[in-house]
């Protein structure tokens, strides 16, 4: 009988933690599709250097084969619910690779100014939030990689459609691109307020 309340116990804070969590990131740890994973890695070239940060990793479907086929970049992977971050971080030290760190951090309060490239699959909000973030930050090389969520009032370089009811979409951008847009825009506005 103690067996069973023991589990019992296990179960429900299981599950408290999992809706905690989901409730203070916004998102449920819920993995890229099999499609968009292989559509969004396929668009990374293999000899992508520099930072790549992955805001959000999860259980670690993208990050660990996004690290396997940039060997040339240190892929930092974000994630701030407890377990996925710990079955990463155990994945990691048995399996690798070396150019992926797991970080349990909250990636708003990173900065991401060394990246070269950045991958995410978050949700509305979170796509919100990072616009400004992303303009603030980011260099004019890096470039953006959002599964399923476009970017609000960012225009993107490319958009993958893919026949994929969970992540239909995949938005790139370039942050050169995304900067002189926001450029040309000030310049509008400031000569109709004279
Ligand atoms: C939809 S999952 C995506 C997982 C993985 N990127 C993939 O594509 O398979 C989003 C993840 O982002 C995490 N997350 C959301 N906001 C976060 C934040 N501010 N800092 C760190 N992780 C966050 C959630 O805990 C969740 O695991």
């Amino acid at each position: 009988m103690l067996f069973e309340y023991c589990l019992l116990a296990v179960v429900l804070g299981s599950v408290a933690v999992s809706l905690a969590y989901t409730a203070i990131t916004g998102i449920s740890p819920v993995s890229s599709t099999r499609q968009s994973r292989k559509r969004m890695l396929r668009s990374i070239p293999a000899d992508q250097g520099g930072t790549i940060y992955e805001l959000g990793a999860g259980w670690g479907a993208v990050a660990f084969p996004l690290a396997r086929r940039c060997p040339d970049a240190t892929v930092v992977a974000y994630e701030l619910y407890p377990v996925p971050w710990l079955y990463m971080k155990l994945c990691r030290m048995l399996f690798g690779p070396h150019n992926l760190k797991v970080r349990r951090r909250n990636f708003f309060r990173e900065n991401l100014a060394k990246a070269s490239l950045v991958v995410c699959y978050l949700y509305p909000g979170a796509m919100e939030k990072l616009s400004s973030k992303l303009v603030l930050e980011l260099e004019p090389r890096a470039r953006v990689i959002s599964n399923t969520f476009a970017i609000p009032s960012w225009t993107p370089q490319l958009v993958q459609n893919l026949e994929d009811v969970m992540c239909p979409q995949v938005f790139h951008y370039e942050m050169h691109s995304v900067i002189a847009n926001i450029q040309q825009h000030i310049g509008v506005l400031s000569s109709i307020i004279g």
